[in-house]
């Protein structure tokens, strides 16, 4: 296939909103530097910095609109260029800077690519898992995205006759779950893993609390590898298109709020 405008094109449309929205920004840097300096050498006018951060965001909001991105992508992108030179007008150490990204570099990895960024379930969550589970025999249970490991770890303690494995793909949740099962007495373990590198198969149970980007895939996996019998839980989002066998409430006593969905897979 060669190098055609369709071909890039496509490229751009497989690509993660993330990637999108920082080329837009630097195309629209590009653009307006241009400007800037034809209007500076040409007509000797000098734009002030705000008038410069209004046009990038003007620019940078049209082009996003144009790229189909998601309505939070347009405020995400307006404030950017704001943010940025209102840090670096901040006193902050060069050093806090390179903490600060080191952190959310090593917490959020993949995320830009997965669209699936880290925040955790709650106990009632939790709770609400371990009544679903089989009760009269001993299980091999999966979190798959485990971020800190609190719902391995629980159910783990719960149910000291089955086996509870978290995976995780960003390294630090992964360290912090794994410095965990240190710390407590568990037979729960943590592997640093994309899920889609495992085989569904060797376990009766598979949790997933992702993002509604992930669960089309989740399900194409999910439904090819999960033996009958098996059950696939995932919390807040559904997947579009399969009907769940089960649809639950965490916080039963107020009847709202995300649900957990079950599939039996048959
Ligand atoms: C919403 S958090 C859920 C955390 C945990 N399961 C809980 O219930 O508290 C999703 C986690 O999945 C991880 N993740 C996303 N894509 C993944 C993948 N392909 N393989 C493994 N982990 C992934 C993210 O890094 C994030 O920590």
């Amino acid at each position: 296939m060669s190098d055609t405008p369709n071909h890039w094109s496509r490229k751009l449309n497989d690509a993660p909103p993330a990637v999108i929205a920082l080329l837009i920004q630097l195309l629209a840097v590009a653009v307006v530097a241009t400007a800037l300096t034809i209007l500076w050498r040409a007509h000797n006018v000098r734009l002030s910095l705000p008038t410069t951060l209004v046009v990038q965001a003007a620019l940078v909001l049209a082009l996003t609109r144009w790229c189909n991105l998601a309505w939070w992508w347009l405020l995400i992108q307006a404030v950017f260029p704001l943010a940025i030179v209102a840090t670096l007008m901040l006193p902050i150490p060069s050093l806090a800077y390179f903490g600060i990204f080191a952190f959310l570099f090593f917490f959020y990895w993949s995320t830009f690519r997965t669209q699936v960024p880290y925040f955790p379930s709650t106990k009632k969550v939790w709770k609400t898992v371990e009544r679903y589970l089989p009760a009269e025999r001993s299980i091999s249970f999966i979190d798959i995205g485990s971020g800190l490991g609190g719902l391995s770890l629980y159910l783990g303690q719960r149910r000291p006759e089955s086996q509870f494995i978290g995976v995780e793909i960003a390294p630090l949740p992964w360290v912090l779950s794994h410095l965990r099962t240190v710390f407590t007495s568990t037979q729960v373990r943590f592997l640093r893993r994309n899920y889609h590198s495992l085989d569904f198969a060797e376990f009766d149970v598979v949790f997933a609390y992702l993002s509604p980007a992930a669960m089309p895939d989740l399900w194409e996996k999910a439904s090819r590898e999960m033996r009958p019998g098996s059950m696939l839980i995932s919390y807040e989002f559904p997947i579009v298109g399969s009907e769940p066998d089960l649809i639950v409430c965490p916080d039963d006593v107020a009847n709202h709020g995300p649900q957990l969905y079950f599939w039996y897979l048959k």
